[in-house]
């Protein structure tokens, strides 16, 4: 019986791990990228980044990545405020899959459809090197112990 047990444990954590990778397969949007990578010291992706940044984004999350003004109050139409990306903003709070995603389809990727923001999707305007560029610039800008958090949520998002 004791032997039993003990075989039985790592066959089980075995098939666990199947069971949520297979279920993962079944259920997961179809077509989703599953193997986002920043790359914060690529020079070239940042130089790249920061160009895009300007052009598609700055307008709204503000040339110096600060968000706009009392970005934490919902508008009067009830929608929010574009938040900041740099370490005062909750962006670093998510792994780049998660803001792969809504950069590439909206925040109703993670909200659902009914989601109002005036946040657009950006799948019709940028590729996805270009997206990962720009999410690259923003990451390059990190402190130091932002960018090591995030780091290690990146670890733990990581389906091993
Ligand atoms: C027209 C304004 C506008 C533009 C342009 C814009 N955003 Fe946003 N963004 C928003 C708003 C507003 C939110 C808040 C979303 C919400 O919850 O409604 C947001 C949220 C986000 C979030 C989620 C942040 C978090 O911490 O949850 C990411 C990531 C993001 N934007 C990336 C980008 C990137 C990258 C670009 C340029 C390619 C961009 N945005 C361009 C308005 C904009």
């Amino acid at each position: 019986m004791a032997f039993h047990s003990r075989t039985s444990v790592p066959l089980i954590t075995a098939a666990l791990l199947l069971g949520t990778l297979l279920v993962y397969e079944l259920y997961a949007p179809k077509g989703e990228r599953t193997d986002i990578a920043l790359y914060p010291d690529d020079l070239q992706m940042i130089e790249d980044g920061e160009r895009l940044y300007a052009e598609h984004c700055a307008s709204c999350h503000g040339p110096n990545l600060a968000g706009e003004n009392n970005w934490r109050e919902r508008k009067s139409n009830g929608r929010l405020p574009a938040p900041p990306h740099d370490e005062s903003g909750h962006t670093w709070h998510h792994d780049s899959r998660a803001l792969f995603n809504m950069t590439k389809h909206g925040p109703q990727f993670i909200a659902g459809d009914d989601y109002q923001s005036d946040m657009p999707a950006f799948k019709d305007v940028l590729t996805d090197r270009e997206i990962v560029q720009i999410l690259s610039f923003i990451k390059s800008t990190w402190p130091a112990n932002v960018r090591e958090t995030h780091d290690e949520i990146e670890r733990r998002a990581t389906v091993k």
